[in-house]
């Protein structure tokens, strides 16, 4: 079967991951470029060998001539092209349309009417849809000879159609947009006729090919891996041993802070593949560093310091020109180290990308999450390590409030034991992006046998989230809350309370520092 790739053009949109994203999810293989930062004439390259392209969203306004050639490059090839809000308006203004102010500029849900029955809309069973919109400008007026197919009141041209272009104006990549999933799927199946081919072997043959053009030049060279124990770094691990032609030198660094048994897990799930990590005991610098420390950023912020000194130290000792990351690419939008897309917050692993004197190697940076799990268990990776819920860098550092001690991890890393099991055994763990224990700085009164005991008081947080960015809070039976409190009361030595936390993300946070 010919293998069909869709490529979106990105024009720096919030949404132009989402799209690659929502499409890859439909099964069809998707590249994502960054416009702004393509060489021109890597676009054209990339335009011509397409099997249809997506135009996404982007801050710019169409006056700006910044992206007209790639409009007209685009439509001249005559393969099928998809406009998507300020995409949509590039085609219709390069097709002959015109742009201009919309009578009323639309933001967040906006109802669109669909007034003529196209194969972009099959399986859409209400005229009027309720959508999400971005925009300033609109199609005011219609390209000659295109056909309008919705409509919206700030949109005059909420879709069109001219030969194997469409626009549309609002974000269909976007949960929040009623049938977003069935235009675009309609778009490429229907319209388009494209087959589906992202499967792992697509998934293995993207990331093999990257691979070889991160480490050119490296041949015979050896890189350090940095294995935090989480699912990307050590997928990213594995990927590398088995495909480069590199010494690899795998390193997990003991900060002190990971949770119960999370080191030998991690280390024994690579050992079984072939891959021997060296443990690195930092715990006791680690300590040390953080003596006196209240503050939650300060403490992200010297433990990151000094996670790169130690690792750095490592890098030094293994004469490395080179280090694996498992920065995915959730990470790099994130992040905004992506031209074009605005800053979101800094990101961990990116922020790492200048260690100097060493190149960087991100296997799996065009991968999403559940691909990268999928390529996991593909290389051998055991399930329960691949479906791990996921671990902050400076791990149960941020579930101590206020200053680090020995005593107090100790609890904070039982009591986390405690809630691992419960939730493990109940079966709720697999509906759950993260649960875990905290240990607070609030004290409260108890009773042991007859004597009253003033304790700690620990924090049990289970949440369901789909990316991290939003949560809500889990509602486990009583029976669990109940069993896992009594527990901790009990075989936790200086625990006196165990609370319930149920505030969902936003407004909290999902970690309590
Ligand atoms: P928040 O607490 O911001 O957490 O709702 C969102 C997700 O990010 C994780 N998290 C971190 N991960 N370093 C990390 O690598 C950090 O400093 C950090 N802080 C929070 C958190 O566990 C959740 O999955």
């Amino acid at each position: 079967m010919e293998r069909h790739v869709v490529s979106v053009l990105d024009f720096g949109g919030q949404y132009g991951h989402l799209i690659a994203r929502r499409m890859r999810e439909l099964g069809y293989l998707v590249y994502h470029y960054p416009v702004e930062s393509t060489r021109n004439d890597e676009l054209l390259r990339i335009i011509r060998e397409s099997s249809a392209l997506i135009l996404s969203g982007g801050p710019l306004s169409v006056w700006e001539e910044r992206h007209s050639s790639v409009a007209r490059e685009a439509v001249r090839t005559g393969k099928p092209v998809l406009g998507i809000c300020y995409g949509h308006q590039l085609l219709a203004q390069e097709l002959g349309g015109v742009v201009g102010p919309s009578p009323r500029p639309e933001f967040g849900r906006t109802i669109v009417r669909i007034t003529s029955m196209d194969p972009l809309f099959y399986g859409v069973t209400e005229d009027s849809i309720s959508v999400w919109m971005s925009h300033n400008d609109a199609v005011i007026r219609p390209p000659p000879g295109a056909k309008v197919l919705a409509v919206s009141e700030g949109s005059p041209v909420a879709a069109f159609k001219l030969g194997n272009v469409y626009g549309v104006q609002w974000h269909p990549e976007v949960h929040h947009s009623q049938y977003g999933r069935e235009v675009l799927d309609n778009w490429a199946s229907r319209i388009a006729g494209l087959s589906r081919g992202w499967n792992e072997n697509a998934i293995l043959e993207l990331v093999i090919d990257d691979l070889r053009r991160q480490i050119e030049g490296l041949e015979g060279g050896t890189a350090i891996s940095a294995v935090s124990g989480g699912v990307d770094s050590t997928v990213a691990t594995a990927v590398v041993h088995r495909f480069a032609r590199i010494r690899l030198v795998p390193v997990m660094i003991d900060h002190g802070f990971h949770p119960h048994g999370w080191i030998e897990s991690s280390v024994k799930a690579l050992e079984n593949i072939g891959i021997k990590v060296r443990v690195v005991d930092a715990s006791d610098e680690f300590l040390e560093a953080l003596r006196g420390v209240r503050d939650p950023e300060k403490k992200r912020r010297v433990i990151a310091r000094l996670y790169f000194e130690v690792l750095h130290r490592e890098a030094e000792r293994a004469r490395a020109s080179a280090l694996v990351q498992g920065t995915i690419y959730p990470d790099i939008i994130e992040s905004g180290a992506m031209p074009g897309a605005e800053r979101i917050k800094t990101h961990h692993n990116v922020a790492t990308r200048s260690l100097p004197g060493l190149r960087i190697i991100e296997p799996l940076r065009w991968l999403y999450k559940d691909e990268v799990r999928r390529l996991g268990v593909m290389l051998g990776l055991p399930k329960d390590l691949i479906s791990r819920q996921p671990v902050p860098g400076p791990g149960l550092a941020v579930r101590v409030e206020g200053e680090i001690t020995r005593d107090k991890l100790e609890i904070v890393r039982k009591a986390d034991r405690i809630v691992r099991e419960e939730v493990e055994r109940s079966g709720l763990a697999e509906h759950l992006w993260q649960y875990f224990a905290v240990l607070t700085s609030s004290r409260a009164t108890g009773v042991r046998g007859d004597r009253r005991a003033y304790g700690w008081v620990v924090a049990v947080r289970l949440v369901e989230s789909i990316d991290a960015m939003t949560a809500s809070i889990a509602r486990p039976s009583w029976d669990l809350l109940e069993r896992i409190a009594s527990r901790i009361v009990s075989e936790v030595p200086g625990v006196a309370r165990v609370v319930y936390d149920i505030t969902s993300k936003p407004p909290a946070t999902i970690e309590w520092e």
